[in-house]
């Protein structure tokens, strides 16, 4: 059964978003690029349990599930749900499943609840205000028993926000070998303005296709939000590589509470 949230959302995914999505992030690819990064960064932080905060296709709660974590899954997006669901029954695992907004984690989890909490995928990027960013942040370091770690990626919008005249043209450089890695189904910026950049996801022959509104983080702002809400301890990554890389695609932070 699932509980849902009281607060309404602003930006919904479409049916076609969530089945073009396994292409898009292409799973086994995924793996390879991070190349273990996250089993090694939960297993080197001692981590029983983790809150996968927005479960989306199920791509990590359902690989973590089979190193063995103590996975609980969280996405407020039904039809994400839903496609998750039948992942994990054609990869026979059971799926432990909660809807909730993050923003309002802390009505439904006791403090102190998880060893980890992750929120991959380029996934904050859905709020758009500072209030809510924080307030969801907030929510992760409450729900965190003491020394957990939050896992927390964004993609380089710095480098959109920059480039956005070539990249509008066409030419956006984008490696594909981290965190969306599919070949048949690709996302370009079809608008780029300083609060909110449109992204085109859509398969090949270009039949089926959805957009996302986003919001583009500019360089060191969500390492100040992670500051603001209390994460003493930040590690960034670029691409997976402990160094600050001004190129990279995607950063990712290990933050402990
Ligand atoms: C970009 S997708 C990433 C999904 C998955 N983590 C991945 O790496 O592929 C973002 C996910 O976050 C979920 N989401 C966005 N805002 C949310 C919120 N306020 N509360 C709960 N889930 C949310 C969306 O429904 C979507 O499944």
């Amino acid at each position: 059964m699932y509980i849902m949230s009281s607060i309404v959302a602003e930006n919904y995914n479409s049916k076609a978003v969530v089945n073009l999505w396994p292409d898009f992030i292409d799973w086994s690819k995924r793996r390879q690029g991070e190349n273990g990064f996250l089993k090694k960064t939960l297993e080197k932080n001692k981590v029983n349990s983790v809150f996968d905060s927005c479960l989306g296709d199920g791509c990590d709660s359902i690989y973590l599930l089979k190193e063995g974590f103590d996975v609980t899954s969280n996405d407020f997006d039904l039809e994400f749900i839903k496609k998750a669901q039948e992942n994990a029954r054609k990869e026979n695992v059971k799926l432990n499943i909660s809807s909730f907004d993050w923003r309002e984690l802390g009505r439904h989890y006791d403090k102190e609840s998880f060893d980890a909490v992750l929120c991959l995928g380029n996934s904050l990027t859905y709020l758009f205000c500072k209030k809510d960013q924080l307030n969801t942040l907030r929510q992760f370091y409450k729900i965190l028993k003491k020394d957990g770690i939050l896992v927390i990626d964004e993609r380089n919008y710095q480098y959109f926000l920059d480039e956005k005249d070539e990249i509008l043209k066409g030419n956006f450089r984008y490696s594909g070998k981290f965190v969306y890695c599919g070949k048949k189904v690709h996302a370009y910026p079809i608008k780029i303005e300083k609060n909110r950049v449109v992204m085109e996801y859509s398969d090949k022959n270009k039949k089926n296709k959805g957009n996302l509104v986003l919001y583009p983080f500019r360089r060191n702002e969500m390492k100040k939000l992670l500051a603001e809400a209390g994460f003493k301890k930040i590690q960034q990554f670029s691409d997976y590589k402990k160094e600050f890389n001004p190129d990279a695609d995607f950063y990712i932070y290990v933050c402990r509470k």
